[in-house]
């Protein structure tokens, strides 16, 4: 046997989360698979980096004092209580590697998104699946989940990829229930989409230390290419954070553009408009196309095609794939039956809905 330097253990065992957006980005493609902004970000910030004044040769900020200052007034929140990092990804990565002794045990919910049990697996933790009841998380499931090793409980909300959402008595409860000594870690990269029925997760913060928020850049603000994350954190939490973090891993250009995307109230409201405009739309346009659908306040929904008289998943995902229309495989979370679809801009969603209909009828016919 060659002998060679071996991965660490968890390394070795590890299926890899790499998302397939194709091979390459075309201008022409029409991407409905990764829960971008579907109409863009705010011009301001296009506009902002071609005037920028960085000097390329410095490097940038450990933590950039203007942008949590933004973040702070924005939200109403304390600034020293923001940690920036490089997309809600690297934080996500980080609190696992700060918290868990390998054997340590995490939970996250049946149909959550896939970084959980990546980042979990990587610290040496052990993911442990709280199912969910009928596509939205269960916080009895959950309950039932903990142990004495529990030291982590990750939840999305609303969750990816099921848009599904709890509501802010389901999480009272959820609090109340796990020890203080157990780290919740609430993923609100969605809520800026969320029109009702969900408090910012950031008053939880405040009354509780074990209690941690993430939010991104990367859905609403429309500035995923940058890289841009923050948490929200306990002052001993995020003083760990900062200690294990890349000193310089937020890049000056994307800490300017969050600055501009996060005082650019006007694009922000627009998007959330659109958003809600086509998240009905095609609501109804599905109903009428007997298409089922998930669908929650994100900016995505699943669509079902678990009907066995009807075409399957894959057979509608190729065919809009070869209109240009790429939808996301649901097989890797375990649902293969589904796809899930993504608000883009409005000649996109009506290109979409008519390839759709034609599909479908084609299929019947
Ligand atoms: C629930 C959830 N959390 C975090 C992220 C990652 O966000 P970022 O681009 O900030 O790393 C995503 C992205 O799809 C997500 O769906």
């Amino acid at each position: 046997m060659t002998v060679k330097p071996m991965p660490a253990d968890a390394i070795q065992t590890l299926v890899s989360y790499r998302p397939n957006f194709g091979k390459k980005i075309s201008k022409s493609l029409i991407r409905l698979s990764v829960n971008e902004n579907g109409i863009g970000c705010s011009p301001l910030v296009e506009e902002a980096i071609k005037r920028n004044d960085i000097d390329f040769y410095r490097y940038p900020a450990q933590q950039d004092e203007d942008l949590i200052e933004s973040l702070a007034l924005r939200f109403k929140l304390k600034p020293e209580k923001i940690l920036i990092g490089n997309g809600s990804d690297e934080l996500i990565y980080l609190l696992c590697t700060a918290f868990l002794n390998p054997g340590d045990e995490a939970i996250h919910t049946e149909y959550g998104f896939l970084v959980f049990p990546q980042a979990i697996k990587i610290a040496g933790g052990v993911p442990i699946v709280a199912p969910d009841d009928n596509f939205t998380v269960s916080v009895d499931a959950i309950i039932s989940k903990l142990t004495p090793k529990t030291k982590m409980v990750f939840l999305a909300n609303p969750n990816n990829p099921t848009g599904s959402m709890i509501s802010d008595q389901e999480l009272t409860r959820l609090i109340v229930s796990i020890p203080k000594s157990v780290l919740l870690v609430l993923d609100w990269a969605y809520y800026e989409y969320v029109t009702s029925g969900l408090s910012d997760a950031a008053k939880l913060v405040e009354s509780n230390n074990n209690v941690v928020m993430l939010r991104t850049f990367s859905k609403l603000f429309g500035i995923a290419a940058l890289r841009l994350g923050w948490g929200y954190c306990p002052p001993d939490i995020l003083a760990t954070l900062q200690s294990i973090r890349g000193p310089f891993s937020v890049n000056q250009i994307a800490a300017l553009a969050g600055r501009v995307a996060v005082e650019d109230i006007a694009f922000q409201e627009k998007s959330v408009a659109h958003n809600k405009f086509w998240m009905n739309e095609i609501i109804n346009r599905f109903n009428d196309m007997g298409v089922k659908t998930l669908e929650g306040q994100a900016n995505f929904m699943l669509l079902d095609f678990r009907n066995k008289n009807g075409p399957s998943a894959a057979y509608i995902s190729d065919h809009l794939m070869e209109q240009g229309i790429q939808l996301r495989d649901m097989t890797p979370y375990g649902l293969p039956e589904m796809l899930r679809m993504s608000i883009g801009r409005t000649d996109e969603m009506e290109k979409f809905t008519l390839c759709l209909r034609k599909i479908l009828l084609q299929e019947a016919s």
